[in-house]
């Protein structure tokens, strides 16, 4: 409790630092319209008043009736193959420039030195502060951050300089447009923000809703949420247990929902294939570790009968929507790759540890050591909704990471033994029905022995 009252007390100085009070909370007291009657109301239908036409896109994208992908196989296939090698060539050219001494910040401490003297939680907020004024430096074209012993800790891509043009190396609007819809399609479940950690996280979210205005300066109501679809992960508060699927990704044993959500989350190689051709050569260890992994670990994708780019490394995917995010460290993530979009103001990332601060725009995407380095996204608020717009305003923002203990399980020479047999790959599905052999049954019995004062081993 104590914690949550100190990172909401954290926020609000950040607010005011940059003169961005009450972003994260709303207009208030004006007139709402659609389903503000319902705010009371347990179940609470999609605030959505016009929503966009993602069903026709996402459809499209994926080829998803059997009739499509069968006459139009060969086309998909080739479609594939270009894409592959297009972005290979984007990825090389990225690549050279982050590599070359303008793409490059070389910092002036040692990574030894930033694991034996560690910036406590106190002097990065404070140092946040700094970076969230006006007249700090923000960070607007792509780099490598690296410490002065050559380790890397962040990768940013948003555009660089060739020849005096503007090169983008961010994630192409398309494709983010994509993302979106499928995002849309997913978050409209009416699931909001679970559990205390999450509100510690994401403060001032308790609330289900984000307010937006649109162009008459009508006072709309969006849903708040966040989805952890895991392949394999421990879950919060049960390290003692073996490693599982994630909640959000076994929907409950509902095979429609789960194959539907994972088509909607694994629609993102364009997003992912490029981000692992940077990982491959910035972060080769953490990209060995994460790789090998993920082989053993994957099994939703199976689920989705599509040609699609390599898939990897990553095991989870973290999705956001409408949250603000405090400063935090993950101390689960072997490394972090994020990016957001969404019509929003403010928003930047700031990065204590290395005193920069990043533009953070839509499409722009970041890869850094989220254990080692602390890290948050300063107060933003949703823009105005135009009538051009395609989406609603607001901020989805996805994280990619494995957690390095899943890592650790799997890389093991026996770790099939250390997976939890009711969890054993493709039997997870059987005659259209996932197999849910959850341990909630149990939970009742271990959470009163709990309260009896036995102890429950508590994950990080
Ligand atoms: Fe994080």
């Amino acid at each position: 409790m104590r914690k949550l009252a100190a990172s909401r007390l954290r926020w609000q100085e950040m607010e005011v630092a940059a003169g961005r009070v009450g972003f994260g909370s709303g207009i208030s007291k004006t007139e709402v319209v659609g389903i503000a009657a319902n705010r009371t109301k347990k179940k609470v239908p999609s605030p959505e008043a016009r929503l966009p036409p993602c069903g026709v896109p996402w459809r499209r994208y994926l080829h998803c009736s059997k009739l499509q992908v069968h006459v139009e196989k060969q086309k998909l296939i080739k479609y594939i193959k270009d894409t592959q090698k297009r972005m290979d060539d984007r990825v090389a050219r990225t690549l050279k420039f982050l590599q070359s001494p303008e793409g490059t910040i070389t910092l002036k401490f040692t990574f030894q030195e930033l694991m034996e003297k560690p910036m406590s939680i106190g002097d990065a907020h404070a140092k946040c502060l700094k970076m969230l004024k006006d007249d700090y430096p923000v960070q607007e074209q792509s780099c490598l951050v690296q410490t002065s012993d050559k380790v890397t800790l962040f990768v940013y891509t948003s555009w660089h300089l060739e020849k005096g043009k503007a090169v983008e190396d961010s994630i192409s609007q398309t494709v983010l447009n994509r993302f979106e819809a499928n995002m849309r399609h997913m978050f409209d479940t009416g699931k909001t923000i679970p559990t205390a950690a999450e509100r510690e996280r994401h403060p001032n979210d308790s609330a289900k809703f984000m307010e937006y205005r649109d162009h008459l300066g009508k006072v709309h109501l969006a849903m708040k949420s966040i989805q952890h679809w895991f392949e394999m992960w421990q879950e919060e508060g049960w390290a003692h247990r073996e490693e599982i699927p994630s909640r959000d990704l076994l929907c409950g044993g509902d095979y429609e929902e789960f194959w539907e959500k994972t088509k909607c989350m694994l629609a993102d190689d364009e997003i992912t294939y490029p981000m692992r051709g940077l990982l491959k050569s910035l972060f080769p260890e953490q990209y060995q570790r994460m790789d090998k992994s993920f082989k053993r670990i994957t099994w939703a994708a199976r689920h989705v009968p599509l040609p699609r780019l390599p898939p990897g490394p990553f095991a989870g995917r973290v999705t956001l929507n409408n949250l603000q995010t405090v400063l935090h460290k993950d101390s689960l993530d072997e490394l972090c790759v994020v990016f957001n979009t969404g019509k929003y103001i403010g928003g930047e990332f700031l990065s204590p540890d290395t005193g920069i601060k990043f533009k953070y725009a839509p499409g722009h995407t970041a890869a850094f050591l989220s254990q080692y380095l602390w890290h948050a996204v300063a107060p933003w608020k949703p823009a105005t909704m135009e009538p051009e717009d395609l989406f609603p305003p607001g901020r989805i923002s996805r994280v990619y990471t494995t957690h390095r203990r899943t890592i650790k399980k799997m890389l093991l020479d026996n770790y099939k033994t250390k997976l939890d047999k009711r969890y054993t790959l493709d039997k997870n599905i059987k005659d259209r029905r996932i197999k849910i052999n959850y341990p909630r049954r149990h939970w009742s019995k271990e959470i009163a022995e709990a309260k009896k004062g036995k102890k429950v081993k508590k994950s990080a």
